[in-house]
């Protein structure tokens, strides 16, 4: 089954989300790194439709700058008043310039677990059955606060949708639910429209009202029943935010498992829906990898780790690692415990081990920068050792400064660059140097005072001590009481 590119999609993300309880409009919060409507708006794209509108009221401003961001050829329409899921497809109609001839497709901004796929399979099912309308209805488990779908108890025929708060007791007791997502023959929905009344429990214009003016109109009215009841899943408070994410999250999982990438423990790892993978890429129990970033073949990351924006190349290692927009070379290692900030271009087998921190710092092939070290603002070259607990001293209380090791150098441990300055190719520097001067190529830096030792110190200035004693005759008898 293929329809036809619909004439519109309507997605209505005008209401407050009241019981969200939030200051932030219920269709802005985010799951898997995209927003509730995003996701909605993502799904209708895939229709290809002459005109994708989205009905704005609550906050109208800011959504509608959120969704200039994310798609720059969607339309809104303005609904100052929430007087009901009608009411506001008839401002979208209005927007569009009144009526349409072909298909509109009505979803909510609130349900962003529906695919592109059963929108297409929806419209494709209302155009071949020549429906007036046609409703995407699944059963729940639990039908509370949905809209009931009532059938002809003979028949089976869709009669009518009744809102949760205006069922009877028998109607309450249906499972199956309307999702919220219509295809309808646009010239019929504007006339029907026209039709719909406020005489119910919320005094609003109710778009499922349509249904049954419609059908006693004499036009054919159908239910396609969803596959998968968890798709339609509508957020209308956090508890159902957090199971649409779950839901999301193993649904991505699942997509990358299936596709070649070793996930230990799916409970435990969680992804945005822009992140791709190689090909038996592996991911470690308590990973999270968020927005752009890619894990190449073979890549191996986690446990515990935070990946945002990051691409870790082939076959590199990343243990217990934060890193935000940094680039991680093929075969390098990274952590455990370390933070790579954004500007981080770590070259192929390059290694930031344990407790390293960098920023903006872009390390050479096979450069190593294995323990306890801060590198910001530096060029390294390749094949350079950098010692132990080494400091960039990058900022001068003022400006930022950068620093520039060149290749095959070997930097003796605690040493501090104090930039700008520069160490030229194969230099070495000594243990605890404080460097502020330039190193020529090849060259042996020492900066850093003369050792002395004053002889019989601790005999004369601790007389009787442990460590006297040991001075003296080896071991004491018994420790010094602290
Ligand atoms: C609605 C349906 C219900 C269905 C459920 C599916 C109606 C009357 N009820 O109920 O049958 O089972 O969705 O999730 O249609 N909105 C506007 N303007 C308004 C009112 C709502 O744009 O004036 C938008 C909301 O922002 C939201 C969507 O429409 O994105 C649905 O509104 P909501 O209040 O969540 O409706 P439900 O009570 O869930
Ligand atoms: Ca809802």
């Amino acid at each position: 089954m293929s329809a036809n590119r619909p004439a519109a999609v309507v997605v209505l993300a005008a209401g407050e989300g009241t019981r969200m309880k939030s200051a932030t409009p219920k269709v802005l919060h985010e799951i898997c790194g995209r927003t509730l409507v995003g996701h909605v708006v993502a799904a209708s794209r895939e229709l290809d439709p002459a005109h994708l509108v989205v009905v704005v009221g609550h906050a109208r401003e800011q959504v509608a700058a959120h969704l200039a961001e994310v798609d720059a050829n969607v339309r809104t329409a303005v609904q100052y008043e929430q007087n009901g899921t009608g009411h506001a497809v008839r401002m979208a109609l209005e927007e569009l310039g009144g009526e349409l001839t072909g298909t509109v497709v009505v979803v909510c901004g609130d349900t962003p677990l529906l695919t592109g796929a059963t929108l297409a399979q929806l419209t494709a099912a209302h155009e071949a059955d020549g429906n007036a309308v046609t409703v995407l209805t699944a059963e729940v488990p639990d039908s509370t606060g949905y809209g009931r779908i009532i059938r002809d108890a003979a028949t089976g025929a869709v009669t009518a949708i009744v809102e949760h708060k205006d069922a009877t007791d028998a109607q309450r007791a249906i499972l199956e639910i309307n999702s919220g997502v219509f295809a309808f023959d646009g010239a019929l929905l504007s006339e029907a429209l026209g039709k719909v009344r406020t005489d119910n429990s919320q005094g609003e214009e109710y778009l499922t009202d349509v249904l049954e003016i419609l059908r006693e109109g004499g036009h054919r009215v159908g239910a396609a029943v969803g596959g998968d009841h968890r798709e339609i899943l509508g957020i209308n408070n956090r508890v159902q935010l957090a199971q649409a994410r779950a839901l999301l999250n193993a649904r991505l999982l699942e997509r990358a498992m299936l596709a070649g990438v070793t996930v230990v423990d799916p409970a435990s790892t969680f992804v945005d829906v822009s992140v791709t993978f190689g090909q038996d890429a592996i991911v470690h129990p308590g990973t999270q990898l968020l927005g752009a970033t890619h894990l190449a073949e073979n890549a191996e990351v986690g446990p515990n780790t935070r990946l945002k924006d990051t691409r870790v190349g082939a076959g590199a290692r990343v243990d217990n690692t934060v890193a935000d927009t940094a680039v991680i070379g093929a075969a390098a290692t990274v952590g455990p415990f370390a933070y790579l900030r954004p500007g981080t271009n770590l070259g192929a087998k390059a290694k930031a081990g344990t407790y390293v921190e960098m920023k903006n710092a872009t390390i050479g092939e096979g450069t190593k920068v294995p323990h306890l070290s801060y590198v910001g603002d530096a060029t390294i070259g390749e094949y350079t050792n950098i010692g132990a607990a080494s400091v960039f001293v990058n900022y001068d209380g003022e400006h930022k400064h950068h620093t520039v090791v060149g290749s095959h150098c070997k930097t003796g441990s605690d040493n501090m660059f104090v930039a700008p300055v520069t160490i030229g190719d194969g230099a070495y520097t000594a243990a605890g140097s404080v460097i502020t001067k330039d190193v020529p190529p090849g060259a042996l830096a020492v900066a850093r005072g003369q050792q002395r030792n004053i002889e019989g110190w601790v005999a004369r200035k601790r007389p009787g001590s442990a460590a006297a004693q040991a001075a003296l005759s080896g071991a004491p008898e018994r420790p010094d009481e602290a």
